[in-house]
């Protein structure tokens, strides 16, 4: 599994956002729309690749005071509990950091509030409704790198 980041200009970016239509967008009767695509643009992208097949991708948004968002988490529904969304939110986390930021964020849904859990994330205040959908704030401080 080869894990790497990359662009909206980039090749990649098109089968991340099939694997991202496809998880997190079909299941609840949605789509992209021209404000979603428009907001990845200046974001970092990641994904984890076996050969030209995508098999889970995640974005990052910079959201202000050392703070980055990570968002649009999705891995495959073929290969979901074998470690791979885990690889690839540590992958962005060591890639957060290397940038300097000091706090990695984001909007989990509830029901993936316990994969953020085991990865050391806190949760922030209330259940809230996005996407018509429960989530929960939840963040957690990066540290310095050794
Ligand atoms: C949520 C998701 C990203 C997790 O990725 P994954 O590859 O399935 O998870 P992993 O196998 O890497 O699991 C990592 C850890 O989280 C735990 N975990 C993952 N999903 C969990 C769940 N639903 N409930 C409880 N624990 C969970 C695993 O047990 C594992 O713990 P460990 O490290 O202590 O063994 C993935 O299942 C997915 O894409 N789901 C559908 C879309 C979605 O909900 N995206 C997140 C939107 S916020």
């Amino acid at each position: 599994m080869d894990i790497h980041a990359f662009r909206q200009s980039d090749p990649e970016y098109l089968l991340s956002l099939l694997l991202r239509y496809r998880i997190l967008r079909i299941p609840l009767g949605l789509t992209f729309s021209a404000a979603d695509l428009a907001r990845d643009i200046p974001d970092v992208h990641i994904g984890a690749f076996d050969g030209d097949r995508i098999l889970a991708t995640l974005t990052l948004t910079a959201s202000g005071s050392g703070a980055i968002q990570m968002r649009q988490v999705a891995v495959d529904d073929t290969l979901q509990g074998q470690g791979i969304g885990k690889a690839i939110a540590l992958y962005a986390e060591e890639y957060a950091k290397k940038e300097g930021y000091t706090l990695i964020h984001c909007h989990a849904r509830v029901v993936a509030a316990p994969f953020y859990t085991a990865l050391g994330y806190e949760t922030i205040g209330d259940e809230f409704v996005e996407v018509g959908i429960a989530h929960y704030h939840m963040q957690k401080k990066l540290g310095a790198i050794l």
